[in-house]
């Protein structure tokens, strides 16, 4: 089994981001598993299903599969042998993720195969190595997917900080939209990945606190490059 970082905490404290850097400076496998819930979002999107209506989203579980492999570095996410990684950012898939996520079936769904690729990459698509040092991030991971793993980390910000971050991000996509709003969203998010019945996001016992909010990407990847090393 390779080395295994674990990597959570709320929407928008930069996990991705800070994570992919890590990974590039160490030379470990990205892992994100939001975009694996996102994946399963579009699926239900795609049916036509109402984010609240959890019946429906069970009975969609049945017949759906997610896999992912690597285009140059970068993951993909495929849902039943359809590339869906383009898609994956939207609002209205993150919205359905959010609540979808807190389904336990669709939790299982993601589980095996999470656990999967921090001990055996050879699930992934068109990839040879089967043992690789893996950087996972999303809101379980040091508490429920990877509870072994060699370092956690749990990666947060304040509302404010997130939320401005996020406007400035769209703002420079030019879209448009309202602070107030984002930071609204983001605390109904916080609200719902920290109060669900089944993995809620919570600092794992023995993960690395890291607050960013006074941060710079820089001085993020560097403290926790710092606790990564076998
Ligand atoms: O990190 P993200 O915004 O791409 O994640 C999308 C949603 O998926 C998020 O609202 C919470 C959920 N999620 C989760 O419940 N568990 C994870 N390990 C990763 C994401």
């Amino acid at each position: 089994m390779g080395y295994n970082v674990a990597i959570d905490g709320p929407a928008g404290a930069g996990k991705s981001t800070i994570a992919k850097q890590v990974a590039k400076e160490n030379g470990y496998i990205y892992v994100d598993t939001g975009a694996m819930y996102r994946g399963l979002a579009i699926h239900f999107l795609n049916l036509g299903i109402d984010p609240k209506d959890t019946e429906k989203i069970i009975e969609a579980c049945k017949d759906v599969e997610v896999t992912i492999g690597y285009e140059s570095g970068i993951q993909q996410i495929y849902v039943n042998g359809e590339n869906v990684t383009a898609k994956l950012r939207t609002e209205e898939v993150g919205n359905m993720a959010s609540v979808s996520s807190a389904v336990p079936r669709v939790r299982e769904k993601l589980l095996s195969l999470q656990r999967k690729l921090a001990k055996d990459m050879s699930v992934v698509q068109r990839t040879l190595a089967r043992e690789k040092d893996v950087i996972m991030d999303g809101r379980d991971i040091g508490t429920h997917v990877l509870p072994d793993a060699d370092v956690k980390i749990y990666l947060t910000a304040s509302v404010e900080i997130r939320a401005k971050r996020r406007y400035k991000e769209l703002v420079e996509k030019g879209v448009q939209c309202d602070l107030k709003e984002i930071e609204k969203d983001i605390e109904e998010r916080d609200y719902r990945d920290m109060t669900r019945k089944i993995a809620p996001l919570k600092k794992a016992e023995d993960a690395i606190l890291v607050d960013s909010s006074d941060m710079t990407l820089k001085e993020v990847v560097n403290t926790i490059s710092r606790y990564c090393h076998r």
